[in-house]
């Protein structure tokens, strides 16, 4: 069944090698933890699975659990993330690999599938995952080898191709989720969206194995999902279409972290920014901002372009798109592709597609007004650009390797969703201090005693919100 690789062009390994090593570069804290432990080995035969952006900076990630002696297989965790040469580079190194940009969703569920089978049907002890898809895989063909019948309410395109082969499963390798979940020792699960599946299988009581909710992290979700989405949400638009943002009127709908980083990628360049919001503290904290808080609705007459960014489907739907303005840019980057209503799109009255190029599609509604919406309504920055900047990733990446050694050295025994200790967070920041010249200041003991902490930290409270 396991085959060692597919990628796109192996003649690219050398410039995904090139790529990798200026990469480490901005990567101090990642390459800091390899270079502590890579002589023990602390994931010394350890099956090792992710999925996740197979991009430049995850090569480092993988690298990186590579030296710390993991056994590993990868795959992307989206369609059009995968930066070809990355790829290429990770199968040069003998690691399998599946991942191409621009996948066939029935390429991305076999990929997804064949990353967690190791060689003599084995599967994955630990796993990487972004937005929860190996997880899902394995609760759902668990779940179904229990009780075939779950896979008959499939109601998307996708989820009738999961279904599909959960089913060849079922008849191909017989009991095999059954033989291989148990052995799963956990998780770390990097986005939002796929924590959010995390505490509501646990909520369901149908959780199998422990999680590491590496989102929670502050070195994770206050920098990737902010600062990095700040530079490369930019980057994904102008990629895609040279537009000037200035003087434009934007629509970020959510204001949680990613919308923030949004938002000030927009107002950085001048833009008039406009956001939607559910909840009313985000919405006061983007008033109390200086941004207006309208609902779509109203935006739909004024905005010029349109970013989605709640991790919550149904946002802007086909009749949304059809009120907008002539050229009006629609994306998303939110982890999955039902923020925006591209089904809808396809099935509105008289509407025509025209590709301009790669991830970057023409609507024509029939009074002829269009709308451009890049990357199919999938994440922007990663289908359209190159996804975050090495130095904010090195944070988020230093998150999951110390969650792999945790999960390793079974700290997480009982199912359950983790976070790391505050002081392990504050270590991931000061190991990327030095790189920005930073000069911390020292507690006295004095000081120390004052305000109730250790001089070594950690210096917040669980619950301190930043
Ligand atoms: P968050 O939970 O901090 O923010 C989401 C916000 O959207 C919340 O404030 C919520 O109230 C709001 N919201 C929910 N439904 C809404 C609706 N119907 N209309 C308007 N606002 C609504 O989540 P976070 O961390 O900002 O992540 C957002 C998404 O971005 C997730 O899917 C996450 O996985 C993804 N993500 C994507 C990244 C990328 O590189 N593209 C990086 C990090 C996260």
């Amino acid at each position: 069944m396991s085959r060692p690789n597919f990628i796109k062009d192996m003649s690219l390994a050398p410039l995904g090698r090139r790529l990798i090593e200026a990469a480490e570069h901005e990567m101090p804290g990642l390459l800091a933890t390899r270079e502590k432990y890579a002589a023990s080995k602390p994931l010394a035969g350890i099956r090792v699975c992710g999925s996740l952006h197979m991009t430049v900076q995850t090569a480092v990630l993988i690298d990186t659990l590579k030296a710390l002696g993991a056994d590993i297989r990868w795959c992307s965790c989206n369609i059009f993330s995968t930066v070809d040469a990355a790829a290429a580079y990770i199968a040069a190194q003998g690691i399998p690999v599946f991942a191409y940009k621009g996948e066939t969703l029935e390429d991305y569920w076999n990929f997804t599938l064949e990353t967690i089978t190791f060689p003599g049907m084995k599967g994955p002890q630990q796993i990487v995952d972004d937005g929860g898809d190996v997880t899902l895989l394995l609760h759902k063909g668990f779940a179904a080898e229990n009780d075939p019948s779950i896979l008959d309410h499939a109601e998307s395109e996708e989820e009738r191709i999961l279904a599909a082969l959960v089913r060849r499963c079922l008849r191909e390798r017989p009991g095999w989720f059954h033989q291989v979940v148990p052995e799963v020792v956990g998780v770390s699960e990097e986005t939002t969206t796929g924590c959010n599946r995390l505490y509501s299988m646990m909520a369901e009581h149908r959780l199998l194995f422990p999680a590491v909710n590496v989102n929670q992290s502050v070195t994770k979700s206050k920098f990737d999902n902010l600062y990095g989405t700040r530079h490369s949400l930019l980057d994904g638009i102008v990629r895609a279409t040279d537009v000037m943002i200035a003087g434009k009127t934007c629509v970020v709908c959510g204001f949680g972290d990613v919308g923030k980083g949004c938002v000030a990628s927009l107002r950085g360049q001048g833009a008039r920014v406009i956001v939607t919001e559910i909840d009313p503290i985000c919405a006061l904290q983007a008033s109390m901002s200086g941004l207006e808080v309208r609902t779509l609705e109203e935006c739909l007459p004024l905005a010029d372009i349109y970013v989605t960014a709640t991790g919550n489907c149904d946002i802007i739907k086909a009749h949304h798109m059809s009120q907008m303005k002539d050229q009006a840019i629609v994306c998303n980057i939110g982890h999955f592709d039902n923020e925006i209503d591209v089904a809808g799109l396809h099935a509105f009255p008289g509407v025509r597609h025209e590709n301009i190029k790669p991830q970057v599609d023409k609507w024509i509604f029939p009074d002829n007004h269009c709308i451009i919406l890049l990357a199919e309504g999938r994440l922007v920055n990663l289908g359209c650009a190159m996804g975050h900047p090495s130095f904010v990733m090195s944070n988020s990446f230093t998150n999951q390797t110390l969650a792999q050694l945790a999960i390793a050295r079974r700290e997480y025994t009982k199912v359950g969703v983790y976070v790391l200790p505050k002081i392990l967070d504050e270590e991931v920041a000061r190991l990327h201090l030095g790189k920005l010249n930073v000069h911390l200041t020292t507690l006295s003991p004095k000081q120390a005693a004052y305000i109730g902490v250790k001089v070594e930290g950690p210096y917040k409270s669980d619950d301190y919100r930043y």
